[in-house]
């Protein structure tokens, strides 16, 4: 398909064409700092900063507004309540379409205040951990801004993570508080959400309270003395409780995301600098308006549903839409009913969404009025141009601005990204850097490449103020993560295109890290898995194209010695069961080819290169095998693959 230009439609957003982005985008680079200086303005601090950024990348250690005190939960509520207490804050949409629930900017600060005072009196101090294990219901809103009002540090774990992730999770960064709800209602299913987390707090010896959300009418076993039913916890408290002066710099959340090596890590973000950035892109990029409603379809287990469900949104004042189901349920237009009850004029998914629902077909959009939208957003992985056409046509009626956002759970906030009514664009770019972002491009050598029409890894040269601070209890792990591998710059772990016009493309990780359906999901983890189902003996993990995914799961995996062949279809279905039980059905592989050994350099390394090629049918690419200790294995891999697969 030939790839169009699409000129910004102009007078759309905050930006007015090209030259002001130009302009603005070169203030930035000129001066940082009275760049940033103003953009934090929007907040409302208790005490101003004394320095806008300190340190840079050759230590790995950041701190922006420096001496500034402020409140992020004040900055959400207490500040909107003189212009905007009765406008609503949260509209949430449960998964049953007919429970729809609008809580003002009012109720939203009594609710927090209530729930700031339930975290209080279970002995939750400033700087405390809090573990979130909630589905998409309002407390855990009230929950989030609860934990920033008191100090306290939040660590939300998406509810789709098994027992064994949770408790790895609540271990690492030791909360002796959790947050749950007997049951989640998703899709018109059941998630025992209590029974998992009870699983994933066995034998616990600092946890000390449990707080359930009674979201259906089950029956819950609760543990004496450490559970507590939170309906009743916030029932006994005030609606008052004054917002903590926190220092700029004070950590305000951990969110777990996958790397290439090990168990997940704690990506530690702070105050100040977050909220100003999350506050500013969610304004800027979007176009937003004082009275837009809003609706991002991610789920607050992620960080997109941190930065543009919860803060950013929110800081602007805005009506944000909490959406507790799946796009398909009760049918594949449940987004457009949303859009089309709600009026939403900017809407936020991940391709990977796009595609199913251009799947189910266009009759499903048929007699829906979508004329409210505006604006439409995806994030999470590339986009491919006939989805963004779709997106395009079907959905905007070819009157909407798209932005396609790339950014990380460590970026904070959108980095590469068209702005609405500024950037002509290209389906399947990002485009161009948000103001005072750099990126660059290296080389295997990590020499940088300048001008345009260059592919290399993607890499940001200078501080931005929502940047990751650390990894929780790892410092040296951020610092080896990061900072190492281009000393000097911020490594993303992305491989991107620069093309002859300076747009920015997206071309995919380039570390052992896979994004299934904007998952983000590292091999070894899956691998650790897989090798302690039974009768494996080693597996290796890759990507491959799939049609609605974008990247599906294929394992190889080797059996013990003393399998018989007739345990190959035991074999496959145990290990599925085992990744969905160690970490979680998006980790489930799609594939699973038995094989009778993996391509090993003589020094023990897979070639994962060559896996890759294998699993995209590409038997004619697998390029050079001299180094492998024994090339047999490839032979009998294909073979393997080409009678199963
Ligand atoms: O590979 C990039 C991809 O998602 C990765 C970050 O995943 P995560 O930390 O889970 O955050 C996702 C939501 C912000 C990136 O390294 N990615 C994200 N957005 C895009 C993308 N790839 C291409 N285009 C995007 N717009």
């Amino acid at each position: 398909m030939t790839i169009d230009i699409f000129p910004a439609k102009e007078g759309q957003g905050r930006i007015h064409g090209m030259r002001e982005y130009q302009q603005t985008y070169e203030a930035a680079q000129r001066d940082p700092n009275a760049f940033w200086d103003r953009v934090a303005q929007r907040l409302t601090w208790f005490h101003p900063y004394h320095t806008v950024r300190e340190g840079d990348f050759t230590d790995g250690s950041v701190n922006w507004f420096s001496g500034g005190r402020l409140n992020v939960s004040f900055n959400c509520l207490d500040r909107h309540l003189k212009t905007r207490a009765e406008k609503t804050a949260i509209i949430w949409e449960a998964d049953n379409p007919a429970d729809t629930q609008h809580i003002s900017y009012k109720q939203l600060h009594r609710e927090v205040c209530r729930m700031a005072n339930v975290l209080l009196a279970h002995g939750v101090r400033k700087g405390d951990r809090v573990c979130i294990y909630l589905p998409m219901v309002p407390e855990l809103a009230y929950t989030m801004l609860a934990c920033c009002r008191i100090g306290a540090i939040h660590s939300v774990v998406f509810a789709g993570f098994s027992a064994d992730s949770l408790r790895d999770r609540i271990l690492d960064c030791g909360a002796r508080v959790i947050v749950t709800a007997n049951e989640g209602l998703r899709g018109g299913r059941v998630l025992p959400l209590k029974q998992i987390c009870d699983r994933a707090c066995e034998g616990l010896a600092k946890l000390d309270s449990v707080l359930v959300v009674r979201r259906t009418e089950a029956d819950t076993p609760m543990v004496e003395g450490r559970d507590h039913w939170l309906h009743e916890a916030m029932k006994a408290q005030r609606a008052y409780c004054p917002a903590e002066w926190m220092h700029a710099e004070d950590p305000l959340f951990i969110l777990y995301t996958s790397g290439s090596t090990g168990k997940p890590k704690g990506v530690l973000h702070t105050s100040g600098g977050y909220l100003t950035y999350a506050s500013y892109t969610h304004e800027t990029v979007f176009g937003y308006r004082e009275n837009d409603i809003y609706f991002c379809a991610a789920d607050i287990g992620w960080i997109t549903g941190h930065s543009y469900i919860i803060y950013g949104p929110l800081a602007n004042g805005a009506t944000t839409i909490m959406f507790e189901s799946t796009p398909m349920f009760p049918n594949p237009d449940r987004y457009w009913d949303i859009v089309e009850r709600h009026g939403v004029n900017i809407f936020y998914t991940a391709p990977t969404a796009i595609r199913a629902l251009a799947a189910k077909g266009d009759q499903w959009l048929e007699g829906r009025d979508l004329s409210s939208l505006r604006v439409l957003g995806t994030v999470g992985e590339p986009i491919n141009p006939e989805a963004w056409q779709w997106y395009y046509d079907k959905v905007g009626g070819g009157r909407c601005s798209i932005v396609d956002t790339w950014w990380q759970t460590e970026t904070g906030g959108m980095m590469i990204t068209p702005i609405v009514g500024a950037n002509p664009v290209k389906p399947g770019s990002a485009t161009l850097p948000f103001f005072g972002v750099e990126p660059i491009l290296v080389n295997e050598h990590g020499e940088r490449l300048d001008g345009n029409d260059v592919t290399g890894h993607l890499c940001i040269a200078k501080p931005w103020p929502s940047m990751a601070r650390t990894i929780w209890g790892d410092h040296e792990r951020y610092l080896h993560t990061y900072f190492s591998t281009y000393p000097g710059y911020y490594f993303t772990g992305d491989g991107c295109r620069r093309d002859e016009h300076g747009n920015y493309w997206i071309t995919g990780r380039v570390d052992d890290v896979l994004n299934v359906s904007g998952h983000r999901l590292g091999t070894a983890e899956i691998e650790a898995s897989i090798n302690s189902a039974e009768l494996v003996a080693e597996s290796a993990v890759v990507g491959f194209p799939h049609a609605i995914k974008g990247t599906g799961i294929f394992a190889y995996v080797v059996l013990q010695a003393d399998a018989e062949s007739s345990d190959h279809d035991v074999v496959s279905f145990s290990v599925r069961e085992q990744v969905t039980r160690d970490i979680s059905k998006i980790a489930r592989p799609d594939e699973v080819l038995i094989v009778s050994g993996l391509p090993k350099t003589r020094s023990g390394k897979i070639m994962r290169r060559i896996l890759r090629k294998i699993a995209e049918h590409e038997y004619e690419k697998l390029g050079n095998l001299t180094t492998l200790a024994d090339p047999n294995v490839v032979e009998h891999i294909v073979e393997a693959h080409h009678e199963n697969c």
